[in-house]
């Protein structure tokens, strides 16, 4: 019998984000304790193919068999027991794969499907934490195919004179723009629809940057939160990827104990409201009354050398390597507990 669990680590994808992926999947690989998990790494390039060693392969979708066959010879290329995405952004944060592992009866790494897609949509995941009083900036959201797009003017009258554009489903930054007058607000709504039909329209929030990192199923917690402190005007794709000065990252914040226990606190209430399991990164605003608001939960946070997430657990004793071990555990132990659930069919 085969006692190490084989972990198949999904990074690149289809996404705007396929490049932080990349990076992300590097340091995960190199953190996961090969002592305790084979490793077999599929690989999707852009246009969405998977390939293991240059081999075009499929996840065989026979309920708990994992196997992966390669596509043309139809062989087995490899068995696995738990699928780890390394996917930031569509196709693969938004709860596709994830329904692919439920499909083929294998546990996956962080949030499942609903979780997942509810967290990726700026839009429904805002409304959920609403609902649960779970205080968002001000919001409106428009349609593509809409034909009475609300103008600049109406905008305003709702949300103020300083807006944040962005796609609806997306990460990383990408389609994000800050507008406060109607020709800037209405170059970042087209770029905002190139990547979703849903774009949502925010108020400026005046604040902090704070970012709490959320590890567990049924007893989630939170890390002590980190500060971004953006040295442009916003966190934007450059500052967070490209620029090494665009952003320092404070570890730990510099907040009060009280106000840190409270980011922790409502960290963990949101990750909760959206049904999170396993891990995600909740990010916030702290404004001059000391609130804390809600900006986005992060299902699948980045993992570069640079990320918030790993260094969040490091700062509070758990290296990469006991935090990857412990997402691998937390996968499977859901998974067990969903397993002896009875909404299969059964033969009588
Ligand atoms: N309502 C807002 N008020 C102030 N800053 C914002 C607001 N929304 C976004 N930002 C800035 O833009 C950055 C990216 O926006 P975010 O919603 O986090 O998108 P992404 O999912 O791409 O990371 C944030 O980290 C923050 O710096
Ligand atoms: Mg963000």
């Amino acid at each position: 019998m085969k006692n190490k669990k084989t972990v198949a680590v999904l990074y690149g994808g289809r996404s705007a984000e396929h490049e932080i992926s990349l990076i992300s999947a590097k340091n995960v690989l190199k953190a996961i304790d090969k002592n305790k998990y084979d490793i077999v790494e599929i690989h999707i390039d852009k246009q969405g193919l998977w390939t293991i060693n240059n081999q075009a392969v499929q996840l065989l979708l026979n309920y708990g068999e994992g196997s992966i066959i390669n596509q043309k010879t139809a062989e087995i290329v490899a068995r696995i027991d738990v699928l780890y995405p390394v996917l930031h952004g569509p196709y693969g944060e938004d709860g596709t794969i994830q329904a692919v592992a439920k499909l083929a009866g294998l546990p996956c790494v962080g949030p499942n499907t609903l979780s997942s897609a509810v967290s990726m949509d700026k839009d429904v995941a805002k409304r959920l934490l609403q609902a649960s009083n779970i205080k968002v900036a001000k919001f409106i959201t428009i349609r593509k195919q809409s034909s009475d797009k609300p103008n600049f003017g109406e905008i305003t009258k709702y949300l103020g004179n300083e807006l944040f554009v962005k796609p609806a489903n997306m990460g990383s930054s990408v389609g994000v723009s800050f507008a406060d007058n109607e020709a800037d607000y209405n170059k970042a709504l087209i770029e905002a629809f190139k990547y979703d039909d849903k774009v949502i329209v925010e108020e400026k929030i005046k604040g902090r940057e704070i970012e709490c990192a959320v590890l567990g199923n049924y007893n989630p917690k939170s890390t002590v939160p980190g500060e971004i402190v953006p040295t442009t005007n916003f966190y934007s794709y450059k500052s967070k990827y490209i620029d090494e000065n665009g952003a320092i990252l404070q570890v730990p914040s510099k907040l009060s104990a009280e106000l840190s226990d409270k980011a922790m606190k409502v960290a963990v209430e949101a990750f909760q409201c959206l049904e999170c399991k396993g891990m995600s990164r909740v990010d916030m605003f702290l404004t001059d009354d000391n609130e804390f608001i809600i900006n986005e939960i992060n299902t699948i946070p980045g993992f570069t050398e640079i990320s918030m997430y790993p260094k969040l657990w490091e700062y509070s004793g758990v290296s990469a390597t006991e935090l990857t071990g412990m997402l691998i555990e937390f996968a499977i132990e859901e998974f067990e507990y969903k397993s002896k659930l009875e909404y299969e069919y059964v033969a009588e």
